[in-house]
């Protein structure tokens, strides 16, 4: 008996959740090198949780920094960051106090809903439940299963050919606090199949494309924000001789796999890996792609936060030599977005956009020839962050429903 009292004691520790109270972000806006450099050596000292950029070694100068930092180091942090003279904004006050206020109600049923964020669960039944909702548009395969052993599902959206289509591949959810981003691939799928027959883009597009869309990239890194700390990001791997866990999906392609941008430290959270495509489930995804290159036309892959539209290359400063195209398109999608609410998107190549980083899925589809590779950073600019309220997934969804269909069509007018 106490035997199985300690076990279960046991069990609940390991399963507890972490919680923030108290914690803060801030955002530092290094003007001089000198700022650059202490923003390094506190990072170095203290294990900040970056928000953006990714890790410290994104820092630059005139670039937002927005940092987690735990409570015990704020007084710290606080007093070197009055030293220095650097611009300073909190952005989130107590991150427990927003964390709860995402999550929404507690009394939420444990049932799939297009209006708030959906644990793993939720999304797998919602998975079963819509891929034989409407056989002729909709069938499910699986890729391969994630490092933890859950089934990787790929929708495939479109009117039934005997012809092997054109088609697209959208993921979601590469990051697994990104939370916005598996919400709006779940969105997309209703919105194709609720408007298919009265919508004549979207009755176009899944007449002549097949639209494959993986809701959840990293499944065991998502299921971990849910369960146990929400602001992880890689996925859950073991590397041999650490006790840090994980690597960085989006540092893991073949694209200049960790040249720049990525760190070769298990521990960083752009950490790319043991090797390239160390990752099973960047293997899969991976897969998928090289066996169906000659059919894809267009690779979108959703993360947040920034409101961004990006495009090759993330890996150098050279222009990719579709430039000039992908600029023009990235730039229609992001007028066609504000033009709903008004939400104002950046767009432009990876590197000199936002910072250079080696190793991403959209550099990766672009090089073994889909063209029209793009990266979506959705809302919002800071003020929540991955926190960003359920209240905003439907309008965050809206509008970027008009992006993506921006780019489709274009697709479809180049087929
Ligand atoms: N925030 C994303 C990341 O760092 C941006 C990805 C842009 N593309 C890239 N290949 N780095 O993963
Ligand atoms: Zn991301």
């Amino acid at each position: 008996m106490k035997v199985f009292l300690l076990f279960g004691l046991v069990a609940l520790a390991l399963a507890e959740v972490r919680r923030f109270e108290g914690e803060k972000v801030l955002r530092l806006k290094p003007v001089m090198d000198e700022h650059v450099v202490l923003i390094r050596e506190l990072a170095a000292s203290i294990e900040f949780d970056f928000w953006s950029p990714d890790s410290a070694e994104m820092v630059t100068i005139d670039i937002d920094v927005d940092i987690h930092v735990p409570a015990a180091y704020l007084d710290l942090v606080s007093t070197m960051l009055q030293q220095s003279d650097m611009e300073t904004e909190v952005l989130i006050e107590d991150l427990q106090v927003s964390i709860d206020a995402q999550t929404g109600p507690t009394s939420r049923t444990h049932s799939h809903s297009y209006t708030n964020y959906n644990s793993w669960d939720e999304v797998q039944s919602w998975i079963a439940a819509i891929s034989t909702s409407n056989s002729a548009l909709i069938s499910k395969q699986s890729i391969g299963s994630t490092y933890e052993g859950r089934p990787m599902t790929l929708l495939k959206l479109g009117k039934k050919s005997n012809v092997t289509k054109p088609a697209i591949f959208m993921d979601c959810g590469i990051h697994a606090r990104e939370w916005i981003s598996p919400a709006f691939c779940q969105w997309f799928v209703k919105e194709a199949l609720s408007t298919y027959g009265s919508d004549s883009q979207m009755t176009s597009l899944l007449d002549q494309m097949d639209v494959y869309v993986l809701p959840v990239f990293n499944i065991d890194g998502y299921d971990y924000t849910h369960k146990s700390n929400r602001f992880w990001r890689k996925t859950r791997s073991r590397t041999s001789g650490t006790i840090c866990r994980g690597t960085d999906p989006n540092r893991n392609f073949n694209a200049s796999w960790c040249t720049t941008g990525s760190s070769r430290h298990p521990c960083s959270e752009v950490f790319c890996g043991s090797k390239v495509e160390s990752e099973v489930e960047v293997r899969n995804v991976a897969d998928f792609l090289r066996r169906n290159k000659a059919d894809i036309k267009a690779y979108l892959t959703i993360h947040s936060y920034s409101q961004l539209v990006l495009f090759p290359y993330s890996y150098t400063y050279d222009l990719a030599a579709d430039h000039s195209e992908l600029l023009k398109v990235a730039e229609g999608a992001s007028s066609a977005l504000r033009s709903l609410y008004g939400t104002g998107y950046t767009s432009g190549p990876g590197a000199p956009t936002i910072y250079p980083a080696a190793g991403g899925s959209d550099d990766y589809a672009y090089d073994i020839g889909v063209k029209y590779s793009f990266t979506f950073e959705l809302r919002d600019t800071g003020r929540y962050g991955f926190l960003l309220p359920a209240s905003q997934i439907k309008p965050t969804c809206m509008e970027t429903m008009l992006a993506i269909k921006y780019i489709a069509a274009h697709v479809q007018e180049n087929l």
